[in-house]
């Protein structure tokens, strides 16, 4: 793992925080370790297509999760919702360079966030429809007990 890339995403983070006008927000909370992380996506049309504008996001988690969310909301700029869902948490955290085992599910939460994100923007098929009402955005700390109740999947998704 590149430890200084990591430390730079931790001290700095890039689109860090709520987004009020979002069309779509994905809510992702880990039974295990108890971090969540939330992601916001602002969407807008590109010669024809709607792409990812913008993404921003919360994180109740470890330093790994922060860092691979804030490369994931950099690489989501101007991707569409199709190329957004094909997104794997191994692509988002390539900056950081292979995730030891015990991290991999950090990625995973980011992924899982975005995939809850784009799930609440559906139904969306076609790129001339009219974009999502805005979702309700509440703060991650209102999630933060329900996501953290125990069960057996490793990921606990929030829909909105
Ligand atoms: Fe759980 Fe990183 S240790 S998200």
């Amino acid at each position: 793992m590149n430890e200084q890339l990591l430390n730079d995403a931790i001290a700095n983070p890039r689109n860090l925080g709520e987004m009020p006008d979002a069309d779509a927000v994905g809510t992702v909370g880990s039974p295990e370790c108890g971090d969540m992380v939330r992601m916001w996506l602002k969407f807008t049309e590109k010669d024809g297509r709607k792409v990812i504008d913008r993404a921003s996001f919360q994180s109740f988690g470890c330093q790994t999760a922060i860092a691979v969310a804030s490369m994931a909301t950099e690489m989501l700029k101007g991707r569409t919702v199709d190329e957004a869902r094909q997104l794997s948490a191994a692509e988002m955290s390539t900056p950081l360079g292979p995730l030891p085992p015990m991290k991999i599910h950090c990625g995973q939460m980011v992924e899982g966030a975005l995939r809850a994100a784009l799930e609440a923007d559906a139904p969306a098929p076609a790129a001339a429809a009219p974009l999502a009402a805005p979702a309700a955005a509440g703060h991650l700390a209102e999630s933060l007990g329900e996501a953290a109740a125990p069960k057996s999947g490793k990921l606990k998704i929030v829909f909105e």
